[in-house]
């Protein structure tokens, strides 16, 4: 596996790749790996033949008071796990590579809208760094595909809406949440939670399953559902930013004859802020 930390060096290798007939498929993740990160590499074999992780703490996507700095940052461990899963190329730049005239300054890439809903609502500006950023990497990289995970449904949902606006020419491909045994959807932010926050955490999940098993039954409440998420986890002892039912397709208003649903939750859990969500076909 390659190790490289600049743009001209990731260009002339996936030109080389490219050159030869080669397919590009890109993992953009922000490191600190686990099992999660890896079920990405592993999607993105059967679409392609060479495979870039970059791994990127992104400014741009924290707000002033979010935990960029402590952001658990694991390069070694990094390079070990994604050289074990078959990674061709480790793209590590520094803040100063992506960002030369500092991120205050860099050219924006926004998606209005979606951008704004649901995490948006809390994390003002967070999306338009992950759509910056993704963008900077594309033109980077300049993959075939990419994949991205269905545990960050929004961010998903905006990066497609992203490529389609501007005619990016990379396929999005999604890969399904990987979760713990007891079903806490993986998260480098799950490292914030003590012992007895960690051992509460997976009531997140089961408040999920019991909206999406509400809906799979043709429940039309959607406001009520909504509701019922919110006082669960509040009885856990979360402080729920949000609970949403909404249509998968474009995260706006579901109706009632909405045959693809997801429903979304950002609570936060002491220190950290954890986010899952689930599908619902009906
Ligand atoms: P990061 O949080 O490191 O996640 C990188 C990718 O891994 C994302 O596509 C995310 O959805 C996926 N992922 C994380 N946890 C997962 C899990 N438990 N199961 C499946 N996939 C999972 O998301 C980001 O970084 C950044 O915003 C980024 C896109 C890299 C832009 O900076």
């Amino acid at each position: 596996m390659r190790i490289l930390t600049t743009i001209a060096e990731v260009r002339a290798q996936a030109r080389l790749w490219r050159r030869a007939g080669r397919r590009i498929v890109f993992v953009p993740t922000m490191g600190n790996l686990h099992a999660g990160h890896l079920s990405l590499i592993e999607a993105a074999r059967a679409h392609g033949d060479h495979f870039i992780a970059s791994i990127f703490v992104n400014p741009m996507q924290f707000g002033p008071n979010e935990d960029f700095a402590h952001y658990p940052r694991t390069p070694q461990r990094d390079e070990q796990m994604l050289r074990q899963a078959g990674c061709d190329l480790m793209f590590m730049p520094d803040v100063a590579e992506i960002y030369p005239h500092g991120p205050q300054r860099a050219a924006r890439v926004e998606v209005p809208g979606l951008s704004s809903i649901l995490c948006g609502e809390f994390r003002p500006g967070h999306f338009e760094g992950v759509t910056t950023v993704v963008a900077k990497l594309f033109h980077i990289v300049q993959p075939d595909a990419a994949v991205f995970g269905e545990k960050d449904f929004q961010q998903l949902t905006i990066i497609r809406r992203m490529v389609t606006e501007l005619c990016m020419p990379v396929e999005i491909i999604a890969a399904p949440t990987v979760r713990d045994a007891d079903g806490l959807a993986m998260s480098s932010r799950n490292q914030y939670l003590t012992a007895e926050e960690r051992a509460r955490a997976p009531a997140i999940h089961r408040t999920l399953q019991a909206a999406a098993l509400r809906l799979s039954a043709g429940e039309q409440d959607y406001a009520g559902i909504e509701r019922c998420g919110i006082e669960a986890l509040a009885s856990e002892g979360f402080r729920p930013d949000y609970f949403a039912v909404r249509r998968a397709e474009d995260l706006q208003a579901a109706q009632p004859d909405t045959r693809h649903l997801v429903v979304l939750t950002a609570a936060r859990l002491g220190k950290a802020r954890l986010i899952d969500n689930l599908q619902v076909r009906r």
